[in-house]
């Protein structure tokens, strides 16, 4: 397996698998190839932790990152990294390559002297890298309140203090859903399906810790 740069030569290859990727796991159908569609044209885009993992000639997965910014409640500001979308064609997940991804792009982010990776996610697949919920670095959402699914990695020991945060993540995750689903047309027509495990990822942004 290769982890290299993605180049424009795999913009579409890495749409087409981030689909099948995502395809009914939050929603029936997704949205997040049109996310990679236009965040690579964002100024919150950070090109040089955009990633592919190659097999046999083949593009079969991607994580993308974008800029993020922590704000203390005494009002100071500090440059942190969030990623996503994330995934690994379904036809090679649980080999590995999610985590390779993963444990490359952290490297550059703790060499860059980041101090936290900040996203939203399902803890399962991220606590065994590192990321703990925001409550325990009293990070939170801009409302004050503390999703499951908001899980920080602490890059920099000690970094959060005894302050209170706020995360604010780039407006590119907030697209027009009707220019998604005008996306979604230019690829083969699937099957949208409600699947009950769709409810997880609904309790993940909507369950809030204390
Ligand atoms: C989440 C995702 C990126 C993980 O990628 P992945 O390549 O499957 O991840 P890994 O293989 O590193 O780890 C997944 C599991 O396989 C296991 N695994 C890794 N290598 C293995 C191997 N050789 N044999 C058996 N199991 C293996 C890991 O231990 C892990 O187990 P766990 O889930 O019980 O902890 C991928 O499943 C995906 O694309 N999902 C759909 C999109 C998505 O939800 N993205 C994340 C948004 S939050």
């Amino acid at each position: 397996m290769i982890i290299r740069l993605e180049t424009k030569d795999d913009y579409r290859q890495v749409e087409e698998l981030t689909r099948e990727a995502f395809w009914n796991q939050y929603f029936p159908g997704c949205d997040e190839h049109y996310l990679c569609h236009i965040l690579r044209e964002h100024k919150d885009f950070i090109k040089e932790l955009d990633y592919v993992a190659e097999l046999d000639g083949k593009v079969v997965a991607s994580i993308m990152y974008s800029d993020s910014f922590l704000i203390s409640e005494d009002q100071e500001k500090v440059h942190v990294v969030s990623f996503g979308p994330l995934c690994v064609h379904p036809d090679y997940q649980r080999k590995g390559i999610g985590t390779a991804l993963i444990e490359k792009t952290k490297l550059l982010v703790e060499k860059k002297n980041i101090p936290a990776i900040i996203i939203y996610g399902d803890a399962h697949n991220y606590c065994k890298h590192g990321f703990k919920n925001g409550i325990d670095y009293k990070v939170s959402d801009m409302n004050g309140e503390y999703p499951m699914g908001l899980l920080v990695l602490e890059l920099r020991n000690g970094f959060f203090g005894n302050k209170k945060w706020k995360i604010k993540q780039t407006d590119a995750f907030y697209f027009d859903q009707e220019k998604a689903l005008e996306f979604d047309k230019t690829f083969p027509e699937k099957e949208k399906k409600y699947e009950y495990g769709q409810e997880i990822f609904k309790m993940n942004i909507r369950a809030f810790l204390r």
